[in-house]
Formats: structure tokens, sequence, C-alpha cells
């Protein structure tokens, strides 16, 4: 087990030395080292199990400080910047020399945020370098909401977590790109498109192309818990099995089936609050004594979409 504590100077100290600490945000948590130092960096996917051409999203406190690290600023992108700073969103902005290539992946756009979890913007205040952060899972495995599920996964490999309690949001943030300054959005998350489309106009939607090398990060087995997990229409379950199978569900639980199995993402159908409850619900469920986990898609208005792009690659693929 990690040293679990709220003290940002022992964080921080951890972090001076090129060590690595889990850090609360209001999306996920992230396993976070030195975003300048290629050491730090590589510990970062040694830990986490993950591909080196999978690039990581450096963390930074304001947006005077972003511009050490971004040559260009394009003008919608600091619209959205302004507008929703710090928050659950990452811009894709071309790098300065500064940032190591082994946190891009080689790519020449590094991804940025300002998160928003008063802790951990405390933490980037009193640090002299931005914060590489991946979720804090095992590569492929369902992001952490809270200290304990760093904890149970990654317990014995980091240093320090910071605790911060839940986190807020509950799914990671929403990934904007630029294509001749004009804002595509790679990864779907926690700030709904329509929040960005007040703000810049109609965006494009590219998270889940395969001709696309800009979100590598976007695997087939992401997100995904151990247990098999099977999507259905919303309200169309196949009927039966339930000592085997656990089932989350939207707004209404299932009438024929045992309460212990069933998890309910939002009672009132709030899609902020089914995003808070998906992943932790999803672990939950994961660590029943059942063999297969089904769910049902939630409407497409606000988070709902990014919900339902997590419980697709989450999904077993045909
Ligand atoms: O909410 C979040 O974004 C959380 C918290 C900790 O900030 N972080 C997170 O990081 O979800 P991670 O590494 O699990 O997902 C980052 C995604 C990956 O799919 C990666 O491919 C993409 O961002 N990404 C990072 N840098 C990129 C770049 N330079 N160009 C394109 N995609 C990039
Ligand atoms: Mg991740």
């Amino acid at each position: 087990m990690a040293i679990t504590g709220n003290d940002i100077d022992i964080a921080k100290e951890f972090l001076l030395k090129g060590e690595l600490v889990a850090i609360p945000t209001e999306t996920v948590y992230g396993l976070a080292g030195n975003a300048l130092n290629d050491n730090a960096v590589l510990s970062i996917f040694e830990v986490k199990n993950r591909p080196a051409f999978d690039p990581l999203i450096i963390h930074t406190d304001s947006l005077e400080k972003v511009q050490h690290y971004v040559s260009d600023f394009p003008e919608k992108a600091f619209a959205l910047a302004k507008r929703f700073w710090p928050g659950p969103l990452t811009l894709l902005l071309p790098k300065k020399q500064i940032i190591p290539d082994l946190v891009t992946s080689g790519l020449d756009n590094v991804a940025v945020r300002i998160p928003n979890h008063p802790l951990l913007l405390e933490l980037l205040k009193a640090l002299p370098f931005p914060l590489a952060a991946p979720s804090a899972n095992p590569f492929g495995y369902i992001s952490p909401t809270n200290a304990g599920h760093v904890n149970a996964q990654l317990g014995e490999k980091i240093a320090y977590i910071l605790d911060g309690g839940e986190s807020e949001v509950g799914i990671e943030s929403t990934i904007v790109g630029f294509e001749n300054d004009e804002p595509v959005v790679y990864r779907l998350g926690g700030l709904a498109v329509e929040e960005i489309e007040e703000i810049v106009g109609k965006v494009k939607l590219m998270p889940h192309s395969s001709s696309n090398p800009k979100a590598p990060g976007m695997l087939k087995s992401h997100y995904a818990p151990r247990k098999p997990l099977y999507l259905y229409e919303r309200g169309i379950f196949p009927a039966g099995d339930d000592e085997i199978t656990g089932y989350l569900v939207f707004d209404k639980y299932l009438e024929s089936i045992d309460l212990k199995y069933q998890r309910i993402l939002s009672k009132s159908g709030d899609m902020k609050e089914a995003a808070h409850n998906l992943f932790s619900y999803l672990r939950e469920l994961d660590t029943l004594p059942i063999q297969q986990i089904r769910a049902e898609f939630v409407p497409l208005n606000g988070l709902g979409l990014a919900i339902n792009d997590r419980l697709q690659r989450a999904a077993v693929k045909d």
C-alpha cells in the first residue's frame, strides 16, 4: 500500500526527487511525475504498463504557465481555455522544445490542461514544472475516481497518493485539437460537446476513427472491467441469469433482479450524476461474485455521449 494523505508538501518532495505521486483531479485520479524529467516520465509508462506510443497530458495551474509549454494558441483554443479552465478540458497545442518528446510520443502537439481541484491546484502552484499524468490505472483498466481505487491497483508501485476525495466529474477530460485553427473533439469526456459549441460554434467529432493517429489512446480494450461487459439498448435486457450477472442501469432498477446485483447511474436521470458514478459502479460490479456485467446505453444528451463512448470501449467486442 502506498502512503495516502492530503499533504501537498510530501507530494511535492517526492515529485521534486523525480518520483511518482497519484493526484486527485475533478475527472479521475492521475499518476503524476515531473513532465520535464525524462526518467520520471519513463517510470509513468513503466508503472502503468503503458505503450510508449500513447502520449501523456501535462497539467499546470495557470494560462501564463501554459504559454511556456506551447508555441501557438489559436483564437478558439484560447476562448475555450478562458471559459473552461480550470476544468475537464484538454487542449492539443503545438509544443515548445522544453516538453520532452517522450511526453508526446514524438508528436508535435502536447496535450495540456488546468484541472479543477483545489488541492491539486495548490500543489501545481508550488511546483517549478508541469505534471505529466495519465489516469492512475493499469493500462486498459477502468480509471480510478478515488484514492482507494488507486491503492488497490498501483499502491505497491508509487510513493504517495494525494487523497483529494471522490472525483467530482468521474470521467476523463474532453480532448480538443485544432485543424486549420478549427476545433476537433478527439475524445469525448467530462465537458459536454454542447458546452464547447456554445463558445466556438459547431465542432467536428473524431473520437473513434481508426485512421486518426492523433488519438493513439483510443485502443479497443480501454476502460474495461475484468468481467465481460455486454451492452443493450435502453430498457431491453435479456431476462434471467441474475445469480451470475450484474446490471448497470441508467435510471430505473430492473424489477425482476435482486438489488444487490444492480447499480443505478442516476435515479433522476441526471447525466452529470451518471458520469460521476460510472467508473466506481463498474468497479463495484466487477468485484461481485458474478460472471458477467450487462449495461444499458444512456440517452445521448450532455455527458451521455461520453458515457456511451466509455461503455462501448469497455464492452466485449464481437
Ligand atoms: O481527465 C483526464 O484527462 C485524466 C486526468 C488525470 O487529467 N487524464 C487522462 O490521461 O485521461 P490518459 O493518459 O489516461 O489519457 C490521455 C489521452 C490518451 O488517449 C492519449 O492518447 C491522448 O490523451 N493524448 C495525450 N497527448 C496527446 C497528443 N499529444 N496528441 C494526441 N493525443 C494525445
Ligand atoms: Mg487513461
